[in-house]
Order: structure tokens, then C-alpha cells, then sequence
């Protein structure tokens, strides 16, 4: 893999700057700069480039994706609270031709009502809830190959 094909970025909504103090029994220790470097390593791992951005405005989140259509292979979105009402989001992530993985540190599924419905989940090649930090290194994984299996077809087509 070269250049664009294989960096992915990783976005992570609002509040997530403050994991590791908020709310620990549901989203654990680690903080959001210690979960970056994990994504990191496993790059490495990969042999893939990641870049991270958290951001606490919608805006600036559909920003940055419109910016990531042409910059990178993949993304893997942590929406946060934006999950379940942004259209906006969603708009955004069905718009891009990039493959998207949708990811939460909690099981949303096991939560409140109303976190028990995404918005952008229609729109996105998969999710990955509940598993924590996993949840993204898994995510991560999903991409790689999924671009590896992308590659190997359009080799067989041509
Ligand atoms: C979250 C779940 C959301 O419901 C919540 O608003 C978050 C984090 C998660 O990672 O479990 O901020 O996306």
C-alpha cells in the first residue's frame, strides 16, 4: 500500500477529550491521548498511517470529513452524543465515498432509550459497540483489510 491508500483518520466526538475522568465505570480509565498512541501502535502493527482529531462542535467534525475525502483511505468515527440526532453527520458520512466504521467505547445498545438508535449507523460500513478500547483497535483492523480486499478486486478486474 501507498501514500493515501493507506491512512485513515480517526474522529472522535464531543467529550471524548475528557475520557479517563468522565464517567469511568461506563468508559474506563484511559485517557484520550493514551488511546491515540494505542491507535498508533497498531498502525504500526498494520503497516497503515493513522491521524486522530477530536472535536467538541458538529461543525467542525463534517469539516474535517468533507476535507478527508480526498486525503485519506478510510475513517472510523466515535460520533459520541452526535450518534443518535445528527442528520447533519450522517449527511456528511453518506455524501463521502470513503469506507466508514462506526465505534463506541460503550455497549450502546445496553444503555439509555435514547442512545439506543444511531443515525449514522444506516450509512456506515459497520459498528463496533461495547468493547473499549477494542473497539477502535478492532475497528482499525476491519479497515486494513477491507481496503486489502478492495485492492485485490480491483487487481482481478483489471
Ligand atoms: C459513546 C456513547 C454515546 O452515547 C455517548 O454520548 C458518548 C460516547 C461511546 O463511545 O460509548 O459520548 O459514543
Amino acid at each position: 500500500m501507498t501514500g493515501k491508500e493507506k491512512k485513515f483518520l480517526v474522529l472522535h466526538g464531543p467529550n471524548l477529550n475528557l475520557l479517563g475522568s468522565r464517567e469511568p465505570d461506563v468508559y474506563g480509565s484511559l485517557t484520550l491521548e493514551e488511546l491515540n498512541q494505542m491507535l498508533q501502535q497498531e498502525a504500526k502493527k498494520l503497516h497503515v498511517v493513522v491521524d486522530c482529531f477530536q472535536s467538541n462542535c458538529e461543525g467542525e467534525l463534517i469539516n474535517t470529513i468533507q476535507a478527508a475525502a480526498g486525503c485519506y483511505a478510510g475513517l472510523i468515527i466515535n460520533a459520541a452524543a452526535l450518534t443518535h440526532y445528527s442528520i447533519a453527520l450522517r449527511d456528511t458520512l453518506a455524501a463521502i465515498n470513503l469506507p466508514v466504521i462506526e465505534v463506541h467505547l460503550s455497549n450502546i445498545y445496553a444503555r439509555e432509550e435514547f442512545r439506543q438508535h444511531s443515525v449514522i449507523a444506516p450509512v456506515v460500513l459497520g459498528q463496533i459497540s461495547g468493547l473499549g478500547k477494542e473497539s477502535y483497535l478492532l475497528a482499525l483492523r476491519a479497515l486494513t483489510l477491507q481496503k486489502k480486499r478492495e485492492r485485490k478486486q480491483e487487481a482481478e478486474e483489471r
